[in-house]
């Protein structure tokens, strides 16, 4: 068989069981985009840091042998030079290759303060799906409620938070007392937090990154419980693929926010402005897979880390139908020949 043949039959069989033909192949994609945004650590540097993570993610997905559109990115194709909304991504198939496509989201540095000043909580995400998989939010805010799987249907989004408390407290076998609940400190939640607070629960108030923060809620031993408040609707998609993975409960409502964002949603097919969501709803993937990298140390994964002769990250790789939750350490040696690996 010529070596076009081969290709040919290869990209025939691609797709069909998308979650383990590309799951190894986006850990090297949000691994690269750590590396890249956590060399700019602590510089005071936002946008630097999104500018080359994003860059470092997209250089390596043209490496990734897939027929890939970004359906959730950096913003509209005028306002983001690359990963922007309906770009092509992935290293061709040979031509004529009828290759089933595949949808990925994504937030190339997910925590751009913390990144640029140093503090914990920064990673590097995407989620990828069969076309169709990942529903194309708006970049606009969205209520979210995280909690784990076994507080499935026992919170509600209109629901008094001292209600959602107590149901959580209940099937978790402990006191709201004893409850830590993760919120973005802003303004918008000082409502959310008094009554939080009113409740008894504990707060960890967080300055970015409820991205992470709703992984850690789904994953126990982390001493998250819930995630409240509004945050990025975007990561509350790529979120939301996490949370099916882990068989979490989560609770999405876009917050609508003047008519150019109605306008915008219209476009994107969403016409209930008012629709709770539920994670099934925001990735109804069959196949799903979520990557992510920690960029500075975290929940659940640690920061890049840089030594004389190699770099070090920690990642966690999730595929909902083949059902894996892979936590993956890596040694990248690519500085020579006189390579020494420690263990831990
Ligand atoms: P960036 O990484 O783009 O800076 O976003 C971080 C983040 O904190 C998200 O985790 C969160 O969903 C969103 O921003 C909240 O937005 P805002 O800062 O406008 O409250």
């Amino acid at each position: 068989m010529s070596t076009s043949e081969r290709d040919q039959v290869k990209a025939k069989s691609f797709g069909e069981n998308l979650e383990s033909d590309l799951a190894l192949e986006l850990l090297r994609v949000v691994e690269n985009a750590a590396i890249a945004s956590a060399r700019t650590m602590g510089q005071g540097d936002r946008k630097y840091a999104d500018h080359v993570a994003t860059e470092a993610m997209r250089q390596t997905m043209d490496t990734v042998p897939m027929n890939g559109t970004i359906v959730i990115g950096e913003g509209e194709r005028d306002e983001a030079p690359m990963l922007y909304i309906g770009e092509k991504v992935g290293a061709r198939f040979p031509d004529g290759a009828n290759v089933p496509g595949v949808d990925i989201a994504v937030d190339p540095l997910e925590g751009t303060n913390l990144c640029a000043t140093g503090a914990p909580g920064a990673i590097t995400v995407l989620a990828a799906s069969e076309t169709g998989g990942l529903l194309n939010a708006p970049d606009c805010y969205m209520e979210k409620i995280v909690v784990g799987p076994d507080c499935k249907d026992a919170v509600e989004m209109d629901a008094p938070v001292e209600h959602n408390l107590r149901n959580i407290a209940k099937r978790l076998g402990r006191d709201v007392e004893d409850l830590v609940v993760m919120v973005l400190e802003r303004e918008r939640h000082e409502k959310l937090i008094a009554d939080i607070r009113a409740a008894g629960a504990r707060i960890k108030l967080i300055g970015d990154g409820d991205l992470s923060a709703g992984i850690a809620a789904a994953v126990i031993g982390t001493g998250v419980h819930a995630v409240m408040g509004s945050g990025g609707a975007p990561e509350g998609v790529i979120t939301a693929a996490a949370i099916r993975c882990l068989n979490g409960y989560m609770l999405g409502r876009l917050v609508v926010n003047g008519p150019e964002q109605e306008e915008r949603m219209a476009r994107m097919g969403i016409t209930d402005k008012k629709r709770i969501y539920e994670a099934e709803d925001l990735a109804p993937g069959k196949q799903l897979i979520f990557a992510s990298t920690g960029v500075t140390d975290g929940a659940l994964m640690k920061g890049v880390r840089f030594f004389g002769e190699g770099i070090r990250t920690s990642s966690v790789i999730m595929t909902l139908r083949t059902g894996k939750v892979r936590f993956i350490d890596s040694i990248h040696l690519d500085k020579g020949p006189d390579i020494k690996v420690r263990f831990s």
